[in-house]
């Protein structure tokens, strides 16, 4: 049995907290939120103690563990609270805006042996575990090509201001939702050597991307990321995969994976030449308690798990989110690198030396009426 306490109780961490406190293994010691209705009602309702402020959770409950649910630019500081008292850590993604940072705090964690773990669920998915498993039997051979997407409804028309809305408190398509395809191609392929032609499009928001793609490159490979955080077509998040090797082509996405092995291809046991279809139901177990997807639950079952184990490397410990965190620097970077020169030349007139086809191009990529 394990104490745990969790911080920011909005969207997710109300939903760990439904979770967590129905975990067999698990005793929650502690609830903080900056906003007190929120704490009025959850005293209430589920007879939890309330805290306001964290560092007087830790001291007073005194949990084994802490679940940080908070807007991302306020993970750095209440992560490091916690592993100052030695406490083990399931941080929600992406784990630190300043890459820095979360190389600086990985390093922490491990060298005081504690258990650490970011949000990104996918890995607990089936499908794309299974995507993982083949790889390591390397029955694509040599990947060449990637392409990792995610779209999904989130910003379809001007908003309001929230954390969400500026890139420095962790809003935006890139850390939103770019990240959770960015981070399965980190679990399949590593880390890339770099990016480029990164752009980070608004559609509707003021300030911020609602679109992101990219080129990572890898050592004879290259993986674009395509992420869109403002498609009405998709109902609720959509996250695909897809692979191509010398031996074959996989596809995957939260309910099934598509495998297309060549007569070439190493065949593992359970697949043929040619197209295999495996659904997410025929890979994942049912958890103890479903709440939103089966890979929420599994991921906190592992957290709690690796807790009473005390197994501080494991699947989405901060030295792996840690990469993640590096690859959306990289981004942003060449982003800024790629729109500077764009933005600039859509200022600046046609060169007068250019000839009358190539200035009325010129004309139409400015967004100008050519008569
Ligand atoms: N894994 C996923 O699929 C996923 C999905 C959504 C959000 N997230 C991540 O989860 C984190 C939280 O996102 P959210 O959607 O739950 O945000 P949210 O705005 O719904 O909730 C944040 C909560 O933190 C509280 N808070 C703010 N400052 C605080 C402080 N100083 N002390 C205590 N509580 C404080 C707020 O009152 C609020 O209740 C972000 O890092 C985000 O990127 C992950």
């Amino acid at each position: 049995m394990i104490d745990v306490a969790v911080v920011g109780l909005g969207k997710m961490g109300l939903s760990h907290l439904s979770m967590i406190n129905a975990h067999p293994d698990v005793r929650v010691v502690g609830i903080c939120d900056a906003t007190g209705y929120m704490l009025d009602v959850l005293t209430k309702y589920t007879g939890l103690p309330t805290f306001k402020d964290l560092t007087r959770m830790l001291d007073e409950a005194r949990p084994d563990a802490l679940i940080v649910a908070t807007p991302t630019h306020l993970h750095s500081g209440m992560v490091r609270e916690a592993l100052r008292r030695n406490i083990h850590v399931f941080c929600e993604k992406p784990f630190m805006i300043d890459p820095a940072e979360s190389e600086e705090l990985a390093d922490l964690a491990r060298r005081s042996g504690l258990v650490t773990q970011v949000g990104y669920h996918n890995r607990f998915v089936g499908t794309f575990a299974e995507v993982h498993r083949l790889l390591e039997l390397g029955v694509l051979g040599t990947v060449t090509t990637a392409l990792a997407e995610a779209y999904g409804p989130v910003v379809l028309k001007e908003a309001g201001t929230t954390w969400r809305s500026r890139r420095a408190t962790g809003g935006g398509c890139l850390y939103d939702y770019a990240a959770h395809p960015l981070n399965l191609l980190t679990w399949y392929l590593g880390a890339p050597t770099g990016v480029s032609g990164s752009r980070l499009t608004s559609i509707f928001s003021a300030n911020i991307d609602d679109a992101v793609a990219t080129t990572l490159h890898y050592p004879g490979a290259t993986a674009q990321l395509i992420a869109n955080w403002s498609d009405e077509s998709q109902r609720k998040m959509t996250t695909q995969i897809t692979l191509w090797g010398t031996h074959g082509r996989i596809h995957a996405d939260r309910q099934e994976i598509q495998v297309y092995l060549r007569d070439s291809a190493p065949v593992p046991e359970g697949y043929r030449p040619g197209w295999n279809v495996k659904y997410t139901t025929e890979l994942m177990e049912a958890p103890w308690f479903y709440l939103r997807g089966e890979e929420y639950s599994n991921q906190l079952d592992a957290f709690v798990h690796r807790v009473m184990a005390s197994a501080s490397e494991g699947q989405n410990d901060f030295t792996s989110a840690a990469i993640t965190d590096e690859c959306l620097a990289m981004i942003i970077e060449d982003a800024a690198r790629v729109d500077g020169p764009l933005r600039s030349a859509s200022a600046a007139p046609p060169p007068t030396s250019l000839p009358t086809r190539a200035r009325s191009a010129w004309r139409v990529l400015r967004g100008e009426a050519v008569r």
